[in-house]
């Protein structure tokens, strides 16, 4: 295992079966993984930081050496703040290559101490990625199977309230029977 902290910084909205791939394969090589969600993103969210925060809180509670934390501005200076030697980034397919490599040698340039390590997650989530994920959701298409379960119930409620309601008053309403009918 490498000693020290390295950081896996990304909006994260939502987490993704990707996201959770690699921070499993970072826990195992580094000390530390301090997995940290954007705060200041222009864009406009599906799920704020807090909602973002709970979701990893739960998908991650078994990994004892992930820590989960909020940054503001540039990432280098937030890796720096919490004594993170690299910087975890994940490449699904060559076409992410370009924005990574440009991403990572500014950072480089920016703090040259810090080093971005690359790792591929599983090859059945190469495709998958939040924009994508939120999409489908939104367009009531399935995301089982690319999204863990519970950002599944997560992403249903937000583009169906009434979803919420029924799951409140027990997991096997009649509404959602009827719904289907
Ligand atoms: O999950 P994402 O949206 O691909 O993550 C991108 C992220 C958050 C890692 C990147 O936008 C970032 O580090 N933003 C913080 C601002 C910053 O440091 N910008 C300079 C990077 S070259």
């Amino acid at each position: 295992m490498t000693r020290g902290i390295a950081v896996y910084p990304g909006s994260f909205d939502p987490p993704t079966n990707g996201h959770l791939d690699l921070i499993e394969r970072g826990s195992k090589i580094f000390e530390e993984l301090v997995v940290a969600i954007l705060r200041n993103s222009e864009k406009s969210p599906m799920f704020s930081v807090a909602e973002r925060l709970e979701m990893l809180r739960e998908l991650t509670a078994e990994l004892k050496n992930v820590r989960l934390d909020t940054f503001d501005g540039l990432m280098v200076q937030f890796a720096k703040s919490i004594g993170a030697k690299c910087v975890l980034r994940g490449i699904r397919a060559i076409s992410d290559y370009e924005y990574e490599l440009q991403m990572a040698l500014m950072n480089r340039r920016l703090e040259p101490r810090l080093e971005t390590v690359f790792m591929m997650p599983a090859d059945k989530y190469s495709y998958v990625s939040s924009r994508l994920v939120r999409e489908v959701a939104q367009a009531g298409g399935p995301v089982k199977a690319l999204v863990p379960e519970l950002v599944e119930r997560k992403l249903r409620e937000k583009v169906d309230p009434a979803y919420k309601l029924g799951e409140e008053s027990g997991p096997d309403t009649t509404r959602r029977r009827k719904k289907k009918a």
